[in-house]
């Protein structure tokens, strides 16, 4: 047990959820609740309470346990096929449902998934940027429609729980999470957050929250991820309460109030106590204080990481305040030990009765426990893989682009010149999408497995063939190469989770082959445009003084055609669209660096929140240094005139 008691107590918000604007709704859920908790024995209970893995579930355990939940975890798909069609979820959906109407308490299911930027696990979904690159557009109204398209996509697959908005605030870049957060800044956070979280399960004050074209969102992962020492996943945020409250909670606080219906644990501790075994936070913090009245999930297995007795593990984490325990593969044993603690009382009728209370209550919301609920048929409004979703995601990529150098205004680029790609990573869709895109760690893909994309290289190829101008694709520079200028596209390899924390930040360090390549057009005299696929800030000085043009594309997914849109004129020689993307992170340029600047007071190490040019700003970028900082050589940015007002729409 944390000892907060010894720590200056805090006061944490009460959060008025939208939705309790609807009393005399709410007055009828609460009815309907309570009969249907009469009638549940101590299994139907404890069967609620637990989440199962796909590949671990058959509809026949559905039928046969009365399960609460199933979800599909990153690159789980129907029948372990990762081309499983939109008809086979829904069918694999319908069989999961059926069994559940037809189990003895007759309870639907919740299906639960990953959709984190699109339906990222379903074949010929549209892919849509990573929140990284969301923050750099810093666009609430567009936030809410990507999270409305996505909420459309999740429903033609017959599932009806998404485990989005990430919420964290990721304070040091080694964290292989660092792209699944919008910003450094904890109100850009709590602002997307909760515009993602209404365009999944829609305006809580409205008739079309929980509808037929919305879903069930998460607000996760309560709370404190983002500042583990040294960014070590699922490590100890060791930060104060004050700061737990006013910047890792400020986007579930916003959250909540929006109308979360469902919080997801954080795998991490807090002062070395595990948020999964913590009474303090999920049960005196998030439901006694902030009066939440949704429903808790564990993480995968995140139970399963409290100290002490394994065995009895899941158990404590319930009597912390989790309700729902998403289990891995071993659901069977979990629900077992559950059982046996309820029926001996290790878990009381009070606490058993308000984790399913809380869990029927969010699918009584759904209308799903209305007599004969069944899965409702979308085959006549399938909207997965539309065109709209394809210009949603050019439109997204569009608005996160930020040009963080411009030297002589080489860019925009005009159409009809000659110009050479350099870099595998121009048609590497796998590689522009990241992490959580068909496979958990975005790995393992082919260009094939993604039917609706746009590699930057085709995008660059389209807008010059229509200008009349000339291209060329290579890998590596060499004597022959020539042209009016080069655009060198290279970036991070796909990772999620822990599998991409680092213990530095330099990019050359793990791939010094683009550098070498803007050298050698250096060398040539062909003025260079950079294109930095990734999921953070990096320490790319040396890249940064080798180019002309730096654009940052963070992670844009299936339609990184869309870049060229912004980077090239058209055929009449105006700009297309211009950068509106700035910083939501700070850009360490200290290659000793490898946390956020909160305080904005470094000037020279970093490029501030809110930097980024447009075609209008003359800025010159000079050299920077490319040694270790720490030597003590003075490091310059960019000289730029005027000052940047990160814009707020
Ligand atoms: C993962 C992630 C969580 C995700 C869950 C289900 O470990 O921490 O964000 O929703 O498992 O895939």
């Amino acid at each position: 047990m944390t000892d907060v008691a010894l720590m200056e107590r805090v006061v944490w918000p009460r959060c008025k959820s939208a939705l309790s604007t609807n009393t005399r709704r709410l007055a009828e859920i609460n009815k309907l609740v309570e009969a249907r908790l009469k009638d549940l024995s101590v299994e139907q209970k404890v069967a609620q309470l637990i989440q199962a893995e796909l590949a671990s579930v058959e509809p026949e355990d559905i039928r046969r346990f009365g399960l609460g939940s199933i979800l599909n975890g990153g690159g789980v798909s129907p029948n372990a096929n990762k081309r499983a069609s939109i008809e086979d979820w829904w069918n694999l959906a319908n069989e999961f449902q059926t069994a559940a109407r037809e189990s003895e308490a007759g309870i639907p299911i919740f299906w639960g998934t990953d959709a984190v930027h699109g339906h990222n696990n379903v074949f010929s979904a549209t892919i849509f940027p990573h929140n990284i690159a969301l923050g750099a557009a810093n666009d609430s109204d567009l936030v809410e429609r990507l999270g409305a398209a996505t909420a459309r996509d999740v429903l033609d697959t017959g599932i009806d729980w998404v485990f989005a908005p990430t919420l964290a605030v990721p304070c040091d870049y080694r964290w292989g999470r660092t792209y699944e957060g919008y910003s450094q800044e904890p109100e850009i956070v709590a602002r997307l957050g909760s515009a993602m979280l209404c365009g999944l399960q829609g305006d809580p004050a409205s008739t079309e929250f929980f509808d037929e074209n919305h879903v069930v969102a998460t607000s996760k992962h309560f709370v404190g991820e983002g500042s583990t020492l040294d960014g070590i996943d699922q490590g100890d945020a060791l930060c104060s309460e004050i700061d737990l409250l006013n910047i890792h909670a400020l986007g579930h606080i916003a959250a909540l109030k929006a109308g979360a219906q469902v919080v997801m644990a954080a795998f991490n501790s807090w002062n070395n106590e595990k948020v999964h075994g913590s009474w303090y936070l999920l049960q005196e913090v998030l439901k006694d204080q902030m009066g939440f009245d949704g429903f808790v999930v564990s993480d995968w297995d995140g139970f399963a990481q409290l100290d002490g007795d394994p065995e009895t593990a899941c158990i404590r984490s319930i009597n912390a305040g989790v309700d729902m325990l998403m289990v891995s593969s071993d659901w069977r044993g979990v629900y077992e030990r559950v059982l046996n603690a309820a029926r001996i009382g290790e878990i009381d009728d009070v606490r058993l009765n308000d984790a399913v209370g809380r869990i029927l209550r969010v699918k009584a919301l759904r209308g799903m426990l209305t007599p004969n609920w069944r899965l409702p048929s979308t085959r006549s409004k399938q909207t997965l893989g539309s065109n709209s979703k394809r210009e949603l995601a050019r439109e997204a990529i569009r608005k996160s682009l930020v040009m963080l150098k411009n030297s002589n205004g080489l860019l925009p680029l005009e159409t009809k010149k000659r110009i050479v790609v350099v870099g595998k990573s121009a048609r590497d869709i796998a590689q522009q999408c990241g992490g959580w895109t068909l496979t958990w760690q975005g790995t393992n893909n082919e260009t094939d497995d993604f039917p609706d994309a746009v590699s930057i290289e085709s995008g660059i190829r389209g807008v010059i063939s229509a200008g009349g101008g000339v291209v060329s694709f290579i890998d590596e520079v060499d004597d022959e190469t020539d042209a009016d200028t080069a655009i060198v596209v290279f970036g991070e390899e796909p990772y999620a989770e822990g599998e991409g924390d680092l213990n530095h930040l330099s990019f050359s360090q793990d791939d010094s082959l683009p550098l070498a390549q803007m050298k050698a057009l250096n060398a040539r005299g062909i003025p260079v445009v950079a294109l930095f696929l990734t999921g953070r800030p990096r320490w790319i000085n040396p890249e940064l003084n080798a180019s002309d043009a730096f654009v940052v594309c963070w992670l844009p997914g299936t339609q990184g055609g869309a870049i060229a849109d912004v980077l090239f004129k058209d055929s009449a020689n105006t700009v297309r669209y211009d950068f509106t993307g700035r910083l939501a992170f700070s850009w360490p340029l200290d290659s000793s660096l490898t946390c956020i600047d909160r305080d904005s007071n470094q000037p020279d190490s970093y490029l501030p929140v809110g930097y980024g040019l447009t075609y209008e700003e003359k800025v010159s970028f000079e050299q920077l240094s490319e040694t270790d900082v720490s030597m003590g050589t003075s490091l310059r940015g960019p000289s730029f005139q005027g000052s940047y007002n990160y814009p707020n729409p």
